[in-house]
């Protein structure tokens, strides 16, 4: 039997890293990007013996679009195909609203939305010739609970979350499906790559809230889940034939997400205020 292959943007840190490891060990041929990969896109970084499976890294900028059609190309001479596309490189900008500057703003979107956006865009074209193909792309709880101080990183997943919903539908008459997986809190570098805006100083009208909300995020994050939780979770949507729309990771989120849909917007809204504010 064919190995299946994936690539899986953002593949040398936290989630993206630990589902190229995960995914070796599970026999995939693994294609896994970054934008500090220097080597062959021949040479095996990692193999497991056992699973014939293999990570091989290639470098990738997500935010242009050269860099994502000659990776997608090269990955196709290497193996013919492209089975599973999983979209997981991401950044944060923290900062209120009034804070962020448009261009900072712009950043947040074209790593996050354009990102995904110039992946799928880069896959598709095989996908639907092979009549086959997965597109798993990495959103958030914060794509469904709208995050403040973290405004345009919610807005980024939200943008995410309505994309794929629609896509899923053009999509299965060639055979190909799309699902969304939404980590809650995980441990990995997305703290400490945080960016912060400039104009969230100390002369900040929003300064002394943003700093509270900012030390609650920063210690979820660094007390949340391993983000071999979030693989697992990855592996069970490949291994689906029909995955559902979204899964959030972890009984705690499908809770909350769940609460989301039962509580008022109102009650949901003083949650949220209790917690960041
Ligand atoms: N950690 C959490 O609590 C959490 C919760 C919910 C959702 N998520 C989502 O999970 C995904 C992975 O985040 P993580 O927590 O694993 O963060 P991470 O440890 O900081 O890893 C982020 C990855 O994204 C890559 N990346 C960043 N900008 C890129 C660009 N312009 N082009 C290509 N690659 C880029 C980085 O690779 P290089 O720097 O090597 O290029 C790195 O491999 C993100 O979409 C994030 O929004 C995270």
């Amino acid at each position: 039997m064919q190995a299946k292959t994936v690539i899986i943007t953002g593949a040398s840190a936290g989630i993206g890293k630990a589902t190229a490891e995960y995914l070796m060990k599970k026999g995939f041929h693994v294609y896994g990007t970054s934008r500090k990969a220097t080597g062959n896109i021949k040479d095996n970084i990692a193999e497991d013996v056992q699973s014939g499976g293999f990570i091989r890294m290639i470098n990738l900028d997500v935010t242009c679009e050269d860099s994502v059609k000659s990776a997608v190309e090269s990955i196709i001479s290497e193996e013919g195909h492209v089975d599973i596309l999983i979209s997981n490189a991401g950044i944060g900008i923290a900062g209120s609203v009034e804070d962020v500057s448009l261009s900072e703003a712009s950043l947040q979107f074209d790593v996050n939305f354009f990102g995904t956006l110039r992946m799928i865009k880069a896959v598709l074209p095989y996908m639907r010739e092979q009549r086959y193909g997965k597109v798993i792309v990495i959103s958030s709880v914060a794509g469904v609970i709208s995050i403040p101080y973290q405004a345009h990183y919610s807005a980024s997943k939200f943008a995410v979350e309505g994309l794929i919903e629609a896509l899923r539908h053009e999509i299965a008459p060639f055979g190909i499906n799309a699902c969304l997986v939404e980590p809650g809190d995980t441990r990995t570098d997305f703290t400490k790559s945080r960016i912060m805006a400039k104009n969230a100083s100390e002369d900040s009208p929003y300064y002394t809230r943003f700093k509270r909300s900012l030390a609650r995020m920063e210690k979820d994050e660094q007390n949340g889940a391993s983000p071999f939780e979030v693989a697992k979770v990855i592996y069970k949507m490949i291994k689906r034939k029909n995955p559902p729309v979204r899964v959030a990771v972890g009984f705690q989120y499908k809770l909350v997400l769940l609460l989301k849909r039962l509580l008022p917007a109102r009650v949901q809204e003083k949650v949220i205020g209790i917690i960041y504010n």
